[in-house]
């Protein structure tokens, strides 16, 4: 019997009309990057499992339930990319960038997958637009990669977004912090949801994240994070902060921003907007420190951001149009007989730019 075909669950195809909605996307952000130095950087659509096992982290959703792991002819296990963090420290790592001038500047683009529950704006196979500046711990890098997503954000003429920030700390007085939570959630166990018991002592943070009625009346009383960080830490944080409003970059502190993956330390940000319903993060990131030193590289410190573009689309939705475009010139031909004349025509004028 003959069988009629569908894009698989949680993917779609993009129609004419949202192509150049994509690609005004996609200009947009490549010249924003561009013009801040950036260059541009593709990776491979999968690499080793064990990369983003390491480098996301074990105890993370991504890892712990949303990755396409398969394995090839030669027995190796391999993942679809689930985010381009962690592929772009191992390039920089493999490629030896540590011995380029630095910080080294990296955007990208393309396509990104996570066995997720399918929803407007979550999707199993998504896009991300995204800039890393990998060798330096400097506060003034992540004030310009917050002030890049949000030149990125107001130049494609998204309404209704907020940026939420906060600091996740670092070293010693982070661990001390986990401690305390640790103990804290084990106190308050029989109210959290599983999925946040489960992970107490791998990923206690996570709960901060919880959407879960019972762990989040749990949260309301929890150690607070921001106040536990070192000087250093806090310095860095106020600073960032000061470059932000120098630049205009409103911005509100959130002291239970944590975010879904493992490499986090000191900043971190996120960008919602009012416009999108549960699924309302456009674009986040912050610094991920350690990233290159856990992948077997140099101690090297870095900061970035992520923005998922069918969220920046739908942020900015007025319909896809279907169908072909409209076009600068219309030929009719009378008869069958002109048909060569029409071609030779054609091709004149779209040599010379137009669309026929
Ligand atoms: P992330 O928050 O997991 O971070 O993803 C970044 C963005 O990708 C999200 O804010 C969201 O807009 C979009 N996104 C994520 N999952 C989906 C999905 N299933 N469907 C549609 N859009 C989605 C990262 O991936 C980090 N690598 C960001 C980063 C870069 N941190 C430092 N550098």
């Amino acid at each position: 019997m003959a069988g009629r075909f569908k894009a698989p669950r949680g993917t779609y195809d993009v129609l004419p009309g949202a192509m150049e909605r994509h690609e005004f996307v996609y200009r947009t952000a490549g010249r924003i990057l561009e013009q801040a130095g950036f260059g541009l950087i593709e990776t491979p659509i999968f690499e080793e499992t064990g990369l983003f096992e390491r480098g996301v982290g074990d105890s993370t959703d991504i890892v712990r339930k949303e990755m396409f792991t398969f394995e090839d002819k030669g027995e190796r296990s391999l993942t679809l990319r689930p985010e381009g963090t962690a592929p772009i420290c191992r390039a920089y790592i493999e490629h030896g960038m540590s011995k380029l001038p630095q910080p080294v500047k990296l955007g990208y683009s393309g396509p990104f997958f996570r066995h997720e529950r399918p929803q407007a704006g979550r999707y199993r196979e998504f896009h991300q637009l995204g800039a890393e500046v990998i060798g330096t711990d400097s506060p003034l890098a992540d004030a310009e990669v917050v002030i890049l997503l949000d030149s990125l954000v107001r130049e494609l003429g998204i309404p209704g977004v907020t940026l939420k920030i906060n600091s996740l700390g670092s070293g010693e007085a982070r661990e001390k912090f986990t401690g305390e939570l640790t103990g804290y959630l084990k106190r308050h166990e029989a109210d959290l949801s599983s999925d946040v018991r489960e992970r107490i002592d791998s990923n206690p943070l996570r709960a901060f994240d919880s959407d879960d009625d019972g762990t989040r009346e749990v949260m309301e009383g929890a150690p607070s994070l921001l106040d536990s960080i070192s000087r250093e830490d806090r310095e860095h944080f106020e600073r960032v902060r000061e470059l932000l409003t120098a630049s205009g970059v409103e911005h509100e502190v959130d002291p239970t921003l944590v975010r879904g993956l493992d490499y986090y330390s000191r900043t971190v940000f996120s960008m919602v907007c009012d416009r999108l319903g549960a699924q309302s993060e456009i674009g986040g990131g912050g610094r991920y420190d350690d990233l290159v030193g856990l992948l077997g590289g140099p101690d090297t410190p870095a900061v970035g951001w992520a923005a998922g573009v069918e969220r920046l689309l739908l942020a900015l939705d007025s319909g896809d149009e279907v169908g072909t475009r409209p076009v600068d010139l219309f030929l009719a031909v009378a008869s069958d007989g002109d048909w060569e004349k029409a071609f030779a025509l054609i091709d004149r004028y779209r040599n010379q730019g137009l669309s026929v």
